[in-house]
């Protein structure tokens, strides 16, 4: 086993060309360690802006990696940033001992801004939720986004915090439609809109998916048999020219469950109903254990199922800094158009 200096190092090594490039299209937030793949399972350290964000999933990093991993990226990249450690090993505990280390400067858990692909992010270090307000592995599906949306109609489907409405802003989309069903994370979307003022204002729609996409597509809205539906907003049947589709692993609500392993058509079929003919559907699965080739062939026959063939499937990888060995990156990603 490689030291975490060495395995640190080595991955600082191999990201050298990525980095310059990132850094020349107005990227400062990219992922500088994927434990998992590169030496250290459990371990994450992201560059948000001035901010470095190190996590860990299994168990507890000691105090003297930390500032050695810490001061290590500061000197490679010559830019002094700002710590986090966020340690999400048990349950939802993060540490915060009282040893400063553990707790970050006040510096590091203020609101900052990072960039991607030239755009401005929220970035804030602790929050009420436990991920970091932007996910790194989807920053080429937001390029494309951005370089396939001018004058569409953009329907952002689990927006979380907006980031692929404001690339389709950002790319000349026509309108953009962002739905989510928690009013926090569309509040950070909000955030990131007014940190663009440049960018044309985007629609924020707090609702259920199930209801929401089932009355855009035209399908009925069905109770749990014994189970009266709480109320939800009113949408007309409508299409959008570019729907993106990422929704999380799992997930229960009153309308239905978001369940990537077994159900991914109760989510897929009615997203198809609601993007246009000639439109794109891109569409994600960020559950490890779905192999790429199985969830490929499921989504093309439920289009077929629905007699919406797919002219044309693309696989759109994340970049380099979220290296796979086995080339089955957790998150897959898919370009269907119609
Ligand atoms: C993994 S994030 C999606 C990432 C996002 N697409 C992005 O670009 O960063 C999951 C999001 O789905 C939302 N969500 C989960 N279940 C939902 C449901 N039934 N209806 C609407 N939103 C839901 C959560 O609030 C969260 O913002």
């Amino acid at each position: 086993m490689p030291s975490l200096d060495q395995a640190l190092r080595a991955a600082l090594h191999n990201r050298q060309d990525l980095i310059t490039e990132l850094h020349q299209q107005g990227t400062d937030c990219y992922r500088l360690f994927h434990g998992s793949q590169e030496g250290a399972g459990g371990l994450t350290i992201d560059r948000y802006g001035e901010q470095l964000l190190v996590q860990t999933f299994h168990q507890p990093l000691s105090r003297d990696d930390l500032l050695a991993a810490h001061a290590l990226i500061c000197s490679h990249l010559n830019q002094p940033l700002l710590l986090v450690y966020n340690d999400r090993s048990q349950g939802n505990s993060r540490i915060d001992r009282t040893d400063p280390v553990y707790q970050a400067e006040p510096a590091a858990l203020a609101d900052l801004v990072g960039h991607e692909w030239g755009l401005n992010y929220r970035v804030r270090g602790r929050h009420a939720g436990q991920d970091p307000l932007l996910f790194l592995d989807l920053r080429n599906a937001r390029g494309w986004i951005k370089a396939h949306s001018a004058g569409q109609s953009v329907l952002n489907l689990f927006a979380y915090t907006c980031g692929v409405g404001l690339s389709a802003a950002a790319g000349g989309a026509r309108e953009v439609v962002n739905l989510d069903f928690a009013e926090g994370n569309l509040a950070v979307g909000r955030e990131n809109g007014a940190l663009n003022p440049q960018l044309a204002p985007m629609q924020f729609v707090q609702s259920d998916y199930f209801p929401a996409i089932r009355q855009l597509a035209g399908l009925p809205i069905t109770a749990r048999r014994g189970h009266k539906l709480p109320p939800y907003p009113r949408l007309e049947q409508r299409q959008f020219d570019l729907v993106l589709l990422d929704p999380p692993a799992w997930a229960k609500s009153a309308f239905g469950t978001v369940d990537l392993l077994r159900d991914y058509q109760s989510l897929l079929k009615p997203a198809i109903l609601a993007t246009a003919d000639n439109g794109v559907l891109i569409c994600c699965n960020n559950l490890a254990k779905v192999a790429m080739a199985d969830w490929r062939e499921q989504v093309l026959r439920c289009a077929d199922k629905l007699g919406r063939p797919v002219r044309d499937c693309q696989v759109l990888p994340p970049a380099a800094d979220f290296p796979s060995h086995d080339g089955q990156p957790p998150l897959k990603t898919l370009i269907l158009q119609f």
